[in-house]
């Protein structure tokens, strides 16, 4: 499911209910401003945030972990963090420890899209902010996160399919490593790269296989042995691996194999890793799409203005039975 066309609306909607869910706990109990319970005061002291990491299935992963890390390292940060393994449900309860432990803000890189809702409502319960990166989820009140900070997966698929359209003729057969199932990027990067695809001038180029690596470059090779053991395996020309890792653990399968990677077979990825960059230099790899794990700097942005910046004005309703007492202390 492509989220991605909706982020802009989701953080602008989001945002405004979370503050004005802060105007109107005070404004629905109505009264005066000075009977009113007092304010919790923004922030003061170091910032507490929960982050939930996927694991570390790829460099691009390694690269995303060490830019949140420093990034909370140079701003003072408490960052409690926890690596999932790959598991949806160690990340779940962590979500759930980061809750009882009263963390001001949680970051959460979803391993996949859906299975959520329950998690995040408990954690709005709780008042908790949460800032989604990299990955999208699906759930049916957008409400339940803040915002999202990562990349359009959806247009890498296609940025990856145009690049092949443009640079090879002829009847191209493609081998497909897919990512993680259901993880938004793996879905997405799949979705892009097939609509550019069902272009008329494009029916020259077609998946003729399509498997799992789990974005990872060991599963990557494995997954290429097999499919360079099956008919359409002695018979295509193109790969496009949904992630660096993967394409450089196939490009090791192809070359104990005896295939020529890069000249025999046309190879496209996902991400922009520096090996990737060392396999093109070396003419094993064509084509990289970027898509960059440096999340830091904005994640902290976002949570420092929600967290440290965040100020709720108290607000009152008044009627003709509280008017005479409220008026002495009007000061507007
Ligand atoms: O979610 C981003 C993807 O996850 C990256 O493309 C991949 O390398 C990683 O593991």
């Amino acid at each position: 499911m492509n989220h991605y066309a909706n982020r802009g609306v989701v953080v602008f909607v989001s945002l405004a209910l979370f503050f004005s869910a802060g105007l109107l706990s005070s404004c629905d109990k109505g009264g005066d401003q000075s009977s009113a319970k007092p304010a919790k005061p923004a922030k003061v002291g170091k910032m507490v945030m929960g982050f939930s990491q996927i694991g570390s299935e790829s460099d691009w992963r390694a690269a995303e972990t060490v830019s949140i890390k420093a990034e909370a390292e140079k701003r003072g940060v408490d960052l409690r963090f926890s690596d999932a393994q790959q598991k949806q449900e160690n990340q779940i309860k962590a979500l759930r420890s980061f809750i009882s432990q009263g963390v001001d803000v949680i970051v959460l890189c979803p391993v996949v899209e859906t299975g959520w809702e329950p998690v995040l409502r408990e954690i709005s319960k709780a008042g908790i902010p949460v800032i989604l990166a990299d990955r999208g989820v699906d759930v049916s009140d957008p409400s339940l996160y803040l915002a999202f900070i990562g990349s359009d997966f959806v247009e890498e698929g296609r940025r990856a399919a145009k690049w092949l359209s443009a640079n090879t003729t002829g009847d191209v057969k493609v081998f497909e490593l897919r990512g993680t199932p259901g993880a938004s990027c793996a879905t997405d990067r799949k979705k892009g790269f097939e609509e550019v695809l069902a272009a008329p001038e494009n029916s020259r180029i077609k998946i003729v296989q399509s498997q799992d690596g789990n974005f990872e470059r060991g599963r990557g090779k494995e997954v290429m042995e097999a499919f360079l053991k099956t008919k359409e395996g002695k018979d295509f020309n193109a790969l496009y691996a949904h992630n660096d890792d993967m394409a450089l653990g196939a490009i090791q399968a192809m070359k104990e194999a005896g295939l020529k990677p890069g000249t025999d077979v046309k190879i496209v990825s996902v991400d922009g890793v520096k090996a990737a960059f060392e396999a093109m230099v070396a003419g094993e790899l064509n084509c990289t799409v970027e898509c960059s794990p440096l999340l830091g700097p904005a994640v902290f942005d976002l949570a420092e203005a929600l967290v440290t910046k965040r100020v709720k004005v108290k607000e009152g309703v008044y009627d003709q039975t509280t008017a005479k007492d409220v008026i002495g202390s009007r000061k507007y």
